[in-house]
Parts: structure tokens; C-alpha cells; sequence
């Protein structure tokens, strides 16, 4: 399927890193442009500096927790008239802990990054999706958002919490075509699960390996997932060949039987 994104914008929160750089890279390589925020400062100027992104990603230091600065960046890219998309990538792992150990802070951080920062980037970015007269909006749940998910209780509650934005969201926007839906990944190959994994087993007394071994044994096809797929189901979302989906959930996970 050839997908053509030129003349288009897509604003990725998060996105210097990650799923949201490979998303960014997805979209680039159709064409479109992309808008990306992030608080890693040494990331977002590598990006800046490498030809390659040139006129193709824009990269902005942001704290996108902050709806102070989120909105001023939103003023930043009003030459831009419209946007065509929005991924709402944001979100933390959060603490790997029993309920009754996790502090407020832990509880609060995790939830505010991966719910309140999902709604201060769709409450700005509506009216430039609104201009571009269609549009589409990718929420990054989890499929810890379709389980209990034991000792990941903040992560999960916000990640069921996505869910609910999306098909609420989808509901308010689709006179406007402004589609809305949510990719649930599984366990995605990189640092970010080797550090999932490593506080799993250290918490349970558990070697890194067992830990991974397990994972894979919850899901049918045994294995992990790549940020590639998740690109590839979100250039599907983003482009004319979804144009008829929303408020749907899509997993891209290898089929998860179970959680714990
Ligand atoms: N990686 C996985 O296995 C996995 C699985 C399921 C769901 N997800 C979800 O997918 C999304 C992306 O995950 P990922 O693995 O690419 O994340 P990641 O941990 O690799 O982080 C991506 C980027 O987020 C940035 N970031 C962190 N806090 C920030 C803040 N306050 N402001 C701005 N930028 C900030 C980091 O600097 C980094 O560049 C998240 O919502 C995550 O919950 C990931």
C-alpha cells in the first residue's frame, strides 16, 4: 500500500525517541512533515543538526507535561494554518511496585504525563485539525490499558484512562472528520522494556531472562513487537486508507492471552 503524506503536518509529543521517532520517521518517509517536542534537549539537537531531518522534522525542546508551555508552543506553530494529525505519544512507565508501596508522586507523575498530557495536546492542537477540515488523532495506550496489570497499577489505570479518551474524543470530533483512536502495543523490543524487565525481576527475585521469558509466554505468537510495526499501524491510522476507522483500539501485540 503506498501512502502519500506530502502537504501534510503530524505533531508528535515525546517524539525524539522511541516509538514517537519512529512514527516520525514513518511519516517522513511518505512525505509528510513533522512537529516534534521533547525533554531530552541533547536529542532534540541531534535532530535539528542532522541534514537528513532537514525541513522534514521540526524539533522543540518541551516539557509536554506543562500546559503552560504546551499551549505557547501551539502559538509557535500557528504559520502552520492547519495540522493533519496528532500522535499523543507520551507516557511513562511509571513505578514497578505493589500498590501500597507507591508514593503520591509516583501516582500523580505517571498519571498526569500519560493521561492529563494526552488532553493538553488534543485540546490545542483541535482547532488546527479543525481547519485541515480532516484529520486524525493517535492515542498510545498500552495493552497494560485491556488488563489488570499487577505491581504497574498507575501505568495500567492510565492507559484504560486513554481508552476512554479515545472513544469519547471520536465521538466529539467525527462531524469535524477528525478521526480518533488508540494503538495499544505490546512489549516493544529496547531500553525501555530491558528497564520494565529489570525492575520486574528485581522486584520479584527474578533473573532479567525468566522475566522476558514470561512475557513472551503470555502472548500467542511468543514474541515481543518492533517500533517498526507500531509505525506502520500508525501511518495506517494517519493516512486516507483508515478514513472510515475511529474510536477503534488497535492492538499490535502478537495477541496477548493474559497479563500476570
Ligand atoms: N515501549 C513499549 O514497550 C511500550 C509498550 C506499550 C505502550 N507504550 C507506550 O508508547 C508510548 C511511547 O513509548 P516509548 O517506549 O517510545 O517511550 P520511551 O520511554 O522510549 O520515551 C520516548 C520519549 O519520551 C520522552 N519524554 C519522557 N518524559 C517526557 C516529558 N515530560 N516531556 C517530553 N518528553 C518526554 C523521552 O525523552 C523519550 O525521548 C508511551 O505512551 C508508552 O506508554 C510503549
Amino acid at each position: 500500500m503506498k501512502i502519500n503524506l506530502s502537504k501534510k503536518s503530524y505533531v508528535i509529543s515525546a517524539g525524539a525517541d522511541g516509538l514517537g521517532f519512529a512514527i516520525a520517521n514513518k511519516i517522513i518517509s511518505s512525505g509528510g512533515k513533522v512537529y516534534l517536542s521533547d525533554i531530552n534537549k541533547s536529542k532534540i539537537d541531534k535532530i535539528n543538526s542532522n541534514k537528513k531531518y532537514h525541513n522534514k522534522i521540526f524539533a522543540k525542546h518541551l516539557d509536554c507535561t506543562n500546559p503552560k508551555d504546551i499551549k505557547e508552543y501551539f502559538k509557535s506553530l500557528s504559520n502552520l494554518k492547519k495540522i493533519d494529525g496528532l500522535i499523543n505519544n507520551i507516557g511513562i512507565a511509571g513505578p514497578t511496585k505493589y500498590l501500597q508501596n507507591i508514593s503520591i508522586d509516583e501516582w500523580d507523575q505517571t498519571i498526569k504525563t500519560n493521561l492529563s498530557s494526552h488532553f493538553y495536546f488534543a485540546k490545542f492542537a483541535i482547532p488546527f485539525l479543525k481547519k485541515a477540515k480532516k484529520g486524525s488523532i493517535i492515542n498510545l495506550s498500552s495493552t497494560a490499558g485491556l488488563y489488570g496489570f499487577a505491581q504497574r497499577s498507575p501505568y495500567a489505570s492510565s492507559k484504560w484512562a486513554v481508552i476512554g479518551l479515545t472513544k469519547t474524543l471520536a465521538v466529539e470530533l467525527g462531524k469535524f472528520k477528525i478521526r480518533v483512536n488508540a494503538i495499544c502495543p505490546g512489549s516493544v523490543n529496547g531500553d525501555r522494556m530491558d528497564r520494565v524487565i529489570n525492575a520486574k525481576a528485581k522486584l520479584i527475585n527474578s533473573s532479567n531472562k525468566k522475566v522476558r521469558k514470561e512475557l513472551e509466554s503470555m502472548v500467542s505468537l511468543n514474541t515481543f513487537v518492533e517500533k517498526e510495526d507500531i509505525a506502520s499501524m500508525a501511518l495506517f491510522l494517519l493516512s486516507d486508507a483508515s478514513e472510515n476507522v475511529s474510536g477503534q483500539i488497535m492492538t499490535v501485540d502478537g495477541n496477548t492471552e493474559r497479563m500476570n
